[in-house]
C-alpha cells in the first residue's frame, strides 16, 4: 500500500493501513525531496520520488489518493489503469462526468474504488440507521442540520482550497456538505432529488498562494476569494420530505461540528460527529440519550466498537474502520456500508446541483434526467429509413 499525498488526512490513511495489519510500503508527496521527508517522518521506506515510480511497481497493489482535490482524478485513473486498487479521498472528482468516469474503470476492471465518507463508521451512526431499517422512526418529517467550521474565519486564512484550480469550484459544500448530504441519505434510506442552495464568500480577499491544507495565515499579496465560506441548502427527497443544511467554514468556536437531526412520525434521532458516544432518541413521551457500548445495540454498532463503553472512539477509528473494510472488499468481502466510486458520484452530483442552483436561483434537479426511451412509432420511422 502506498499514499499519495503527505499532508493532514495522507498521515490518518499511513496510521490507518497500518492499523488495518497492510504494509505501507512507501508514501509520495510533491517532490522527491518531500517524498524522502514524509518516508522519513512516518516509518516507511523511501522508494518512491515521484507518482511514476509507484505505478511502475507490481507489487503494489493499492494505491491511496489523498493530494488536493484536483491531482485526485489523474493519479486515481492512472493507478486504476496500472490495475491497482484506488482509495480516493473525497471528492472523488472535482466534475460528475470524471467521478463516473473513474468508477467505470474501476467497475470494468474489477478492482475496488472507496470514498472515505467516514462518517459513516462512527458507531452510533450505524445504531441510528439499523434502528431506521427495523422501522422505529416512522414515516420521516423533516430532516435537518449543518456542518459547520471555524478554520477560515481570519481574513488572513489561506489554503490551496480557496482556489478553484487546486480545489475545484465548490469549497465549502464540496468540502463538508459533501459529508452531512452522504451520511444523512446512507442514514435515513432516502435521496434527495432536489435542492435549491445559495452560497455566500463572507471574506472578499485572502493571502496569495500557499499549498497548506489548514489555516495557514499571511500577509502578503491579497487575491479575490472565488469559492464560498457558506452555503445553505434546501432539500427535497424523492418521497416528497424536506431537508435543510446550513455549511460554514466561518464559525467560530466550531471546530468540526457535523450536526444532524431527523424527525420521523414515530421517533427522532440527533447526532453530533463532536460527540459521537451519545446520539439523542425523542419519543412523543419524552427523550432519551443513548450511550455506545460494544454489549447492547445493533450488530453494526457492536462490530465497529473497538473499545468498551465510556472509553471515547473518534474520528480517528472510523478511519481505521473504514480502510479495514476497503481492504476487506479487496479480498472480495462485502462490508456493509463501505463507500464506493457510486457514492463518490453521487456526491459530486450533488455538488454540481448546489453550484447551478446558486448560479440560477432555481431549484435543480440532483439526477440527470432519464433519456427519453425512443416510442415504437418513432422506431419504426427510423427503421424503415434506414
Ligand atoms: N475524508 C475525510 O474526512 C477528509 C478529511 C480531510 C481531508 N480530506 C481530503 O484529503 C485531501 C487532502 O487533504 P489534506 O487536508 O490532507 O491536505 P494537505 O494540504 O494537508 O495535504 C495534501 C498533500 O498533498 C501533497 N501534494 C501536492 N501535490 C502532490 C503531488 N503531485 N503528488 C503527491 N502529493 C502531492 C502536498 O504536498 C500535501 O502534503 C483533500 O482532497 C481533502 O478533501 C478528506
Amino acid at each position: 500500500m502506498v499514499v499519495s499525498g503527505a499532508g493532514m488526512i495522507g498521515a490518518v490513511h499511513a496510521a490507518a493501513i497500518r492499523a488495518a495489519g497492510g504494509e505501507l510500503a512507501g508514501v509520495v508527496a510533491s517532490t522527491p525531496e518531500r517524498s524522502a521527508r514524509a518516508a522519513d517522518e512516518w516509518g516507511a521506506p523511501g522508494r518512491y520520488p515521484d507518482f511514476a515510480a509507484v505505478l511502475a511497481d507490481d507489487s503494489v497493489s493499492v494505491v491511496h489518493v489523498c493530494t488536493p482535490n484536483a491531482l485526485h482524478v489523474g493519479q486515481a485513473e492512472a493507478a486504476l489503469r496500472a490495475g491497482k486498487h484506488v482509495i480516493c479521498e473525497k471528492p472523488l472528482a472535482t466534475t460528475a462526468a470524471d467521478a463516473e468516469r473513474l468508477t467505470g474503470l474501476a467497475r470494468e476492471a474489477g478492482l475496488v474504488l472507496a470514498v472515505p465518507f467516514v462518517y459513516r463508521y462512527h458507531p452510533l451512526v450505524r445504531e441510528i440507521r439499523e434502528r431506521r431499517l427495523r422501522g422505529e422512526f416512522g414515516a420521516w418529517q423533516l430532516l435537518h442540520g449543518s456542518y459547520l467550521q471555524d478554520w477560515m474565519l481570519s481574513e488572513n486564512a489561506m489554503s490551496w482550497r480557496v482556489d478553484p484550480a487546486d480545489g475545484g469550484p465548490s469549497r465549502a459544500f464540496a468540502d463538508i456538505g459533501s459529508h452531512w448530504c452522504d451520511l444523512v441519505e446512507w442514514v435515513t434510506g432516502v435521496r434527495f432529488t432536489t435542492l435549491t442552495a445559495r452560497l455566500g464568500t463572507t471574506v472578499a480577499t485572502r493571502p496569495a498562494g500557499t499549498g497548506a491544507s489548514f489555516a495557514t495565515t499571511g500577509e502578503g499579496p491579497r487575491v479575490r476569494v472565488r469559492t464560498e465560506d457558506v452555503a445553505t441548502v434546501l432539500l427535497r427527497t424523492d418521497g416528497g420530505v424536506l431537508g435543510t443544511l446550513a455549511v460554514s467554514q466561518v464559525s467560530a468556536g466550531r471546530k468540526n461540528r457535523l450536526w444532524f437531526e431527523l424527525d420521523g412520525s414515530a421517533a427522532s434521532a440527533v447526532f453530533d460527529q463532536e460527540s459521537p458516544e451519545t446520539v439523542w432518541l425523542g419519543a412523543p413521551d419524552g427523550a432519551r440519550v443513548l450511550v455506545r457500548d460494544p454489549n447492547h445495540g445493533s450488530a453494526e454498532q457492536r462490530r465497529l466498537s473497538r473499545l468498551p463503553a465510556g472509553h471515547a472512539q473518534g474520528y480517528a477509528d472510523c478511519f481505521n474502520s473504514f480502510v479495514a473494510d476497503a481492504y476487506a472488499a479487496i479480498r472480495g468481502e462485502a462490508p456493509e456500508g463501505l463507500p464506493t466510486g457510486e457514492d463518490g458520484v453521487r456526491s459530486a452530483r450533488i455538488v454540481e446541483a448546489v453550484l447551478t442552483s446558486s448560479a440560477s436561483l432555481t431549484w435543480v434537479d440532483v439526477d440527470p434526467a432519464p433519456t427519453a426511451p425512443v416510442a415504437p412509432t418513432a422506431l419504426t420511422a427510423l427503421e424503415s429509413t434506414a
